[in-house]
């Protein structure tokens, strides 16, 4: 069914994230059919533009970035006609009357029922003063529904993510507030649920009594790019592990909700952070690793450390790779760690969920090494999408070996799967925060974060461990398992 009527107010209208991601998806759904017709997005930006060369921007940024090719232009020209440009300085007070005129304007001239999506791709630091200036300026007074649809980093640290959360609530309730983590935009990550929660195999098993281990790996090939300002101060903790790795915490270890509803999800999200078991700063050194990746060779062609990066601080101890080992104490998870680990300039972009199950009895059958594999779901969530489940079974031919053998399933080779920021921003426009974080979520995050945080600041060089640029990350979160008796499964 098609979206409410709306308007857009897109803060950064001309950024980077706006042309890479949000205006291909926008045009995803209307392609689809899935926005009204009666839908406008107004574009700001502190340079001064012509609504004429705004269209421009937006019709390359489809033709760039979206993930198929576009068929008809005529179509394009017409979604474009949707956009209007305004120069607007987010200081500016003035600036945000004029800007309340010509959404009044649009909605008059559409029919619009005063549908606002304030969205704001912009400079975090910006939040607080923007969503002030919306209620200022009476913008958030509307008599049709508004939302706030924020980008992370949600604050640095808990008292500072509380600060912002207060002066944005100010203006917005918490279910105007969408959060956006866009890993929970995509497709198998959602799937998470679904595989959990409507099969039987799995759900009964889904406990201490059956799970061994869980590992979860998000490794990248990409460096710091051109984001040193952000991610020097940042490092992976904060950018990898305070949203995108718990969120997939989480989703492994909720148990079911009462109802298919953001409320009942959120809350069962909420009890696994609050299971989750926080490392005191004496104990971060036993159960956590931080990596800083130096030059090395990347599919043959040679890259820089990460200290020799232009915008990285001289001699910067920030940490681009994070491996941990973590519990949820509660009675279904009691004794099972959870392994995590991501990291920039590894060997290959792989994001994934590795289930190990217990092993039954080692007595009547054994592999070549007179072992016994154990039996794996792997959760693949990016590039590749789907399951894989490893069992058992006779090798041909022989009498009593057994060999491990794989049942995949392949989530997007039919049809490709729409980007996560696509799914994301219709629901946004439909009102279902099932995948937006819930504060409960942001704040209980970094008070798992925050005494990490603290120890790693405390501490010298001596517990950053350097890895070689393209490989599986520093040794020490090889040891970290192989203490544990394991190893990593994906190649990372
Ligand atoms: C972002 C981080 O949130 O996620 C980036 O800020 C990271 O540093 C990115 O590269 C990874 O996302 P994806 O979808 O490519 O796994």
């Amino acid at each position: 069914s098609q979206l409410d009527p709306f308007v857009m107010i897109l803060f950064g209208g001309a950024g980077d994230l706006a042309r890479r991601k949000l205006i291909p998806a926008l045009y995803g759904l209307y392609r689809n059919g899935l926005i009204h017709e009666r839908f406008s997005v107004i574009g700001l930006g502190r340079s001064p533009r012509e609504t004429e060369d705004y269209r421009q921007i937006i019709m390359e940024s489809v033709e760039k970035h979206f993930r198929l090719p576009v068929e008809h232009r005529g179509e394009l020209e017409a979604f474009s006609r949707h956009f209007e440009y305004i120069s607007l300085d987010v200081h500016d007070r003035e600036g945000y009357h004029r800007l309340k005129e010509r959404v009044e304007d649009r909605e008059r001239g559409l029919g619009i029922p005063e549908n606002r999506l304030f969205y704001l791709a912009i400079a975090p630091g910006l939040f607080g003063e923007v969503s002030f200036h919306l209620r200022d300026c009476g913008l958030a007074r509307t008599h049709g529904w508004k939302r706030l649809v924020i980008e992370k980093p949600f604050g640095h640290d808990y008292p500072s993510a509380k600060e912002l959360n207060d002066r944005i609530r100010e203006t917005f309730q918490e279910d105007e507030i969408y959060r956006i983590d866009h890993y929970l935009g995509k497709e198998m990550v959602q799937n998470i649920q679904v595989i959990r929660f409507a099969n039987t195999l799995f759900e009964n098993m889904w406990n201490n009594r059956y799970i061994d281990h869980v590992q979860i790996t998000a490794s990248e090939v990409v460096g710091v790019e051109d984001r040193a300002g952000y991610y020097d101060g940042a490092g992976a903790l904060r950018d990898m592990v305070q949203n995108h790795i718990l969120q997939m915490v989480m989703l492994v270890a909720m148990e079911p909700p009462s109802r298919l509803k953001p409320e009942a999800i959120h809350d069962e999200k909420i009890k696994v952070l609050r299971s989750l078991r926080r490392w005191k700063e004496e104990e971060v050194n036993r159960n956590m690793v931080r990596g800083q990746y130096t030059g090395g060779f990347q599919n043959g062609k040679p890259v820089l450390g990460y200290r020799e990066e232009d915008g990285v601080r001289e001699g910067s101890h920030n940490e681009t790779f994070v491996a941990g080992r973590l519990y949820i104490d509660n009675f279904r998870w009691s004794g099972v760690p959870f392994y995590i680990r991501t990291g920039k300039r590894m060997n290959q972009k792989t994001t994934e969920v590795v289930i190990q199950f217990k092993g039954v009895p080692g007595q009547l059958y054994f592999n070549k090494d007179n072992n016994l594999d154990p039996n794996l779901l792997v959760i693949k969530i990016n590039p590749e999408e789907g399951l894989s489940l490893q069992i058992n079974a006779k090798k041909p031919g022989a009498e009593n070996e057994v060999v491990p053998i794989a049942m995949d399933f392949c989530h997007d080779c039919e049809e490709s799967s729409p980007e996560a920021y696509e799914s994301l921003l219709r629901d946004a426009v439909e009102g279902d925060r099932t995948y937006f974080t819930h504060w409960d979520e942001v704040s209980l995050a970094w008070k798992f974060v925050d005494p990490i945080r603290k120890a790693w600041d405390q501490q010298t060089d001596s517990t950053l461990c350097f890895y070689e640029a393209g490989t599986t990350g520093p040794k020490e979160a090889d040891a970290l398992l192989a203490r544990d008796g394991y190893r990593w499964h994906s190649s990372g």
